[in-house]
């Protein structure tokens, strides 16, 4: 068996990388300095210091201890300090950072927005009146941000781009590895999509479908940029539009360097005549792709991937709708994908026309579904929405039913029992989601509010404690219940 081989078998702690960089020495080298190829890594330990969060009269304080990094939380009199175990983010932006308690890993609070050299709440906390280490870190956010187990989280790999490499490891030759520019255009994008493409919602396909999940995305271009979705930017420009494949993230990005002139790329597209105003442009991207803010990107400005011919027009008010950003060819799983989607996005967005338009599609093709746990919850809590509580709770139950390890599902199930006023039934559900998922934070909290007795309420929340003792909100509210 040959090294390289060999290496990549020791141990999936062992990051991809290390066993290419042998016969590919300057693209490892070359990835390895750039932004995706440090996407994840080991806190820096930063300078000591802090700041207040108005909002919330929560202060956080960066520390430094014995070096090791720590983020700490005080609220009223109640503190908790958290040694770092990650920071996500190579710094370009912001750098958020991740804090593992038990099995799992869970963001801070806190990010620090490089370009301004400023420590505040991380994007998504700006509003919160109780922020603390509480938002749990998914299998969604490592895939895009990270590779390797939890443990041991390592950049994002070789792979990841290029695809399995065990048989090119095994006889190194060019047609057993994945070139993005080798491709079809289709397969091409879909590489940098993984994790550039996040859409307004992402639905897991049910067993057995070609793909695990399809994206949904909005029909024409929101006003507000978000941090994901340069995808979705590039594919409404008339340059991607009209440009039959030839345009895509490669043309302006390569992850092995050296960076690419974009304005000689835009040149060699539009090499007829420009209006007569641009004699003297050099710049094309300073006017056509300008920085913007993105809405969930806290102190953060990106670029605007739209190449417009102007700066957007403001969007008229006919609602916004859904489509597939690749078509599944299946009309019925078409329509659960958009009605579940349209649900998702409409619950988000507090927008009633989007989850009616859902429940309409769901129910339409509900006959081909009927066991689907996905559909069935979905269309529950539609329900429970319009208040419709019996048919809600049957829906609920048979998700339940088919699919007994969710420990989300038993919760939605709980908070449906509970306004069908059947509270113990309520606190049975919590118990199994608990059971399910010891670290389902918001599980507790509801099952605290069952409880008859404060007596009750607090050993509920010390049951918490016991899981996660630092718990500012766990503290807080054991302090409310023991006031008399
Ligand atoms: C033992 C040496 C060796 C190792 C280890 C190795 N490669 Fe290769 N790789 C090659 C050779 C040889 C070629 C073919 C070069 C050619 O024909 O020009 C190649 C070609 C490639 C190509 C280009 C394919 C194309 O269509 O142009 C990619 C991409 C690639 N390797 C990725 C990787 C990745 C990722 C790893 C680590 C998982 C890796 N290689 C590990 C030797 C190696
Ligand atoms: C596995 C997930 C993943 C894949 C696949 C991926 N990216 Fe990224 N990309 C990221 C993450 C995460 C960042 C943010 C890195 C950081 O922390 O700054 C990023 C940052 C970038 C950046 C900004 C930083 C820079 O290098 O200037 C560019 C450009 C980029 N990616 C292009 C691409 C292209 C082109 C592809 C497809 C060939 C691709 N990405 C595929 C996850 C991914
Ligand atoms: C679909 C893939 C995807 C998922 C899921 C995802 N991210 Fe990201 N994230 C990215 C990419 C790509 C970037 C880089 C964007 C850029 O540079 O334009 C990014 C940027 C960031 C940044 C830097 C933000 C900034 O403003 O510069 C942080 C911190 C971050 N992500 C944390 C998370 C956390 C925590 C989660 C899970 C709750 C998550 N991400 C989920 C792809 C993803
Ligand atoms: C974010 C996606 C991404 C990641 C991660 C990535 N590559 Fe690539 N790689 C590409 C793209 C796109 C190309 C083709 C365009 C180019 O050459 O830049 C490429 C091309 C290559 C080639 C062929 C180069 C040539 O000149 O023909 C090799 C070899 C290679 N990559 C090796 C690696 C190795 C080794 C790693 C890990 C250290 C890696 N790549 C990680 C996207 C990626
Ligand atoms: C792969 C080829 C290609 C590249 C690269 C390219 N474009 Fe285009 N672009 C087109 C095509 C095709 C059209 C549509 C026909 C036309 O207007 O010329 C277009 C249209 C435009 C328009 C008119 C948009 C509208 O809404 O009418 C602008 C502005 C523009 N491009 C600017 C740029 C800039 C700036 C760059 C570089 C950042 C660039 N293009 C890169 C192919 C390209
Ligand atoms: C026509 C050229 C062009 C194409 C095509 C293009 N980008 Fe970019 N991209 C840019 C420019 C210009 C910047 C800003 C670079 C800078 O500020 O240094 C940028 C920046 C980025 C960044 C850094 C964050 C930000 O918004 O500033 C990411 C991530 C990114 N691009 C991802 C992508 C992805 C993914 C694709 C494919 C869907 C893509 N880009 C296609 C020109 C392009
Ligand atoms: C100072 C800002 C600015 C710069 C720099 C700039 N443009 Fe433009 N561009 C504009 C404006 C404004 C328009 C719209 C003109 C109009 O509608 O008459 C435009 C229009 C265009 C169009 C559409 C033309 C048509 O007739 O449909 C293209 C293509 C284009 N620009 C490409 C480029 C390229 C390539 C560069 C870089 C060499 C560039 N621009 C640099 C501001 C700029």
């Amino acid at each position: 068996m040959n090294k390289a081989l060999l290496l990549y078998m020791v141990g999936p702690s062992l990051w991809a990388a290390s066993v290419c960089q042998p016969c590919h020495p300057s693209q490892t080298e070359a990835y390895l300095r750039s932004p995706m190829g440090n996407a994840i890594g080991a806190p820096k330990p930063g300078p000591q210091t802090s700041f207040t969060h108005e909002k919330s009269k929560t202060r956080f304080a960066i520390l430094n201890r014995d070096g090791q990094a720590r983020h700490q939380i005080e609220r009223s009199g109640i503190t908790a300090t958290y040694p770092l175990s990650y920071q996500i983010g190579s710094g370009n932006h912001a750098s958020g950072f991740l804090v593992r308690l038990g099995e799992w890993l869970f963001e801070s609070p806190v990010a620090r927005y490089n370009r301004l050299d400023l420590w505040d709440v991380a994007p998504g906390y700006e509003a919160m009146t109780h922020p603390d280490f509480n938002r749990r870190v998914t299998g969604d956010c490592l895939s895009c941000h990270s590779s390797g187990p939890i443990e041991s989280l390592q950049p994002i790999s070789c792979e990841q781009c290029h695809g399995p490499s065990r048989q090119h490891l095994q006889a190194p030759a060019r047609h057993n590895i994945r070139n993005p520019v080798r491709l079809s255009v289709a397969d091409r994008d879909a590489i940098c999509e993984q994790c550039h493409l996040n859409g307004e919602a992402r639905i897991p396909n049910p067993p057995g479908s070609p793909q695990s999940h399809s994206i949904a995305v909005y029909d024409r271009p929101r006003d507000d940029l978000r941090v994901v979705s340069h995808v979705e930017q590039l594919a409404l420009s008339e340059c991607a539009r009209q440009s039959q494949g030839r345009l895509w993230c490669g043309s302006c990005h390569q992850p092995h360097g050296p960076a690419i002139n974009i304005d000689a790329q835009c040149l060699s597209c539009h090499t007829t005549a420009l209006p007569a105003s641009h004699q003297d442009y050099k710049r094309c991207v300073s006017c056509h792709m300008p920085k913007r803010d993105a809405v969930d990107g806290g102190h953060t400005a990106f670029t605007d991937h739209r190449i417009q011919r102007r700066p957007s027009v403001p969007s008229t008010k006919t609602p916004l709708r859904l489509r597939l950003w690749r078509d599944v060819s299946d009309p019925a799983l078409r329509e659960r994908n958009l009605g579940l989607a349209s649900i998702l996005a409409g619950e988000r967005d507090g927008s009633p026309a989007l989850i009616n338009e859902g429940y309409r599609r769901l129910a339409a093709v509900f006959s081909q579904w009927p066991r689907d746990p996905d559909v069935l919850s979905s269309l529950g809590m539609v329900l429970f929405l319009k208040d419709q509580k019996k048919d809600a709770l049957k829906l609920l139950e048979a998700a339940v039913q088919q699919r007994p390890k969710g420990a989300e599902l038993h919760e939605k199930l709980a908070l449906v029992k509970r306004a069908d006023s059947n509270l113990q039934g309520a606190i049975e559900s919590l118990e199994q989601s608990i059971a399910l998922d010891p670290g389902r934070e918001s599980a507790y909290f509801f099952l605290a509010e069952c409880q008859a007795t404060p007596a009750a309420r607090q050993q509920v929340l010390n049951r918490l404690l016991k899981v996660f003792p630092q718990s500012l909100l766990a503290r807080e509210a054991l302090q409310r219940s023991t006031r008399p």
